[in-house]
């Protein structure tokens, strides 16, 4: 079972709910998620990832300790695992994406929450196995009609309805060179789909150069963030993977065909902190 709805309003619909309700999750909506999840693809470097759901306590009440502490009443989380490899961060986004889309066509609320999981009572719950890794979690379930005052703050600190514009996400042959839309043809829509993507702490890393019929996807690291990772887990590494989600996605749902592949082009770097990652071959 895939997506009742087109992909493109999903994407549009989903955003970071931090306060949950009483309501229970229906049985039908938990194995309609756990079915999809089974569905899934090999991401494009070929990691394995599982996802489990994990009950803290009756929705609606409280707030689960530690550094989640800041979702109130989700009485269930989604955790996911990644075996760690080459690509693996890229993968974990790409595939949990999939599945936070999944809940959202449900009508259920989630978070990405993407600080160290590896440790503590999530990993326990699910069994942690050596050479795995938790890069993120999110809560699931119905949304509280009004978000919590944390959930609250929470946005407003990262501006979390805001996007960068095209000019500064989309570049066309040259990093100087902004893509304009209509330039962009058929891809407009998986272009603009990237760019509705959630991203760790809203900065948007990515960045895509266009030639020809090559989309070029690259790393920019926001300066500083680097704190934000460890244990293995590269928080931006996973908000390209989610990028690669939205992006693949939509052009499948459009009829445009395509693959990755790892071609690097020869574009003079304007900053170093920009990293190859991919590329989407149209054909
Ligand atoms: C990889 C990743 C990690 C995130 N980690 C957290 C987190 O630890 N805590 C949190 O409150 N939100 C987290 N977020 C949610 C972002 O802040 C949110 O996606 C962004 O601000 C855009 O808002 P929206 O999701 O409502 O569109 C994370 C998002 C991503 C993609």
């Amino acid at each position: 079972m895939g997506y009742t709805r087109p992909v493109r309003e999903i994407i549009k619909r989903r955003r970071s709910w931090r306060s949950y309700d009483a309501r229970k999750i229906e049985d039908e909506k938990r194995k309609a998620i756990e079915n999809f999840m089974t569905t899934l693809d090999k991401p494009f470097r070929g990691n394995r990832a599982r996802f489990e759901f994990v009950d803290v306590g009756p929705p609606g009440k409280g707030r689960m300790k530690g550094t989640y502490g800041m979702i109130k009443g989700a009485g269930t989380f989604i955790v996911g695992a990644i075996s760690k490899g080459p690509g693996d961060m890229e993968d974990f986004g790409y595939l949990f994406e999939q599945v936070i889309l999944m809940a959202t066509d449900l009508d259920l609320a989630t978070c990405w929450m993407g600080l160290t999981f590896a440790r503590g009572p999530l990993a326990e719950k699910i069994g942690l196995a050596p050479g795995e890794t938790i890069p993120a979690v999110s809560p699931l379930g119905y949304p509280s009609d009004r978000r919590s005052l944390v959930d609250t703050i929470a946005r407003a600190s990262v501006r979390a309805t805001r996007r960068k514009p095209w000019e500064y996400l989309f570049f066309n042959n040259d990093w100087f060179t902004p893509l304009r839309m209509d330039a962009a043809g058929q891809y407009q829509e998986p272009l603009e789909m990237v760019r509705l993507g959630p991203s760790a702490t809203n900065k948007q890393p990515w960045r895509i150069v266009v030639q020809d019929n090559m989309f070029h996807f690259f790393l920019q690291r926001a300066a500083g963030y680097s704190k934000l990772t460890g244990g293995g887990v590269d928080l931006q590494r996973i908000d390209m993977g989610i990028a690669m989600c939205h992006f693949e996605l939509t052009a499948r749902e459009l009829g445009l065909s395509g693959v990755w592949i790892e071609k690097k082009p020869d574009i003079p770097t304007v900053s170093k902190e920009r990293e190859y990652v991919v590329t989407w071959h149209a054909s």
